[in-house]
């Protein structure tokens, strides 16, 4: 019997989508307000979704404050109120748009979480758009 277990984490952080190869009208057209040079910020949320099963003697799928702990170390100290292109080794050269961020935050926290645990991360960076992974 396998149960999903959520925790939901916020934070801040600067971004600029941009490909420094294209001129700044070609970056402006197809990256809009997100190509702004001089950056801007979203207020991100995070849906880690744990799938497993319940362990019979806990009765939890995940001790949450174990998996918030591992968020915290991984997701927040490395990317709250942080500028994403300029802070995080990740975007120097890779476009923070949400489907990499998805990407990436998944990537660090697979390494974290038990192999016997389902992983699946919904990222928020607006309340009208938000991205999936794995999809
Ligand atoms: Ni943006």
């Amino acid at each position: 019997m396998k149960v999903s277990v959520i925790r939901k984490a916020t934070f801040n952080a600067a971004h600029r989508l941009y490909r420094k190869d294209w001129s700044d009208e070609k970056n402006s057209a197809v990256f809009g307000l997100c190509a702004n040079p001089n950056y801007h910020g979203h207020n991100y949320r995070l849906d880690v979704k744990i799938i497993g099963e319940i362990d019979p003697e806990t009765g939890y799928v995940i001790d949450l404050k174990e998996l918030n702990d591992i968020i915290q170390q991984e997701v927040m100290e490395r990317f709250d109120h942080r500028n994403l292109n300029l802070d995080c080794e990740q975007f120097k050269n890779l476009n923070p748009t949400g489907e990499n961020i998805v990407v990436v935050i998944y990537n660090i926290l697979r390494t974290r979480i038990p192999a016997k645990y389902e992983l699946q991360l919904k990222l928020w960076e607006t309340e009208k758009n938000s991205f999936e992974y794995p999809a």
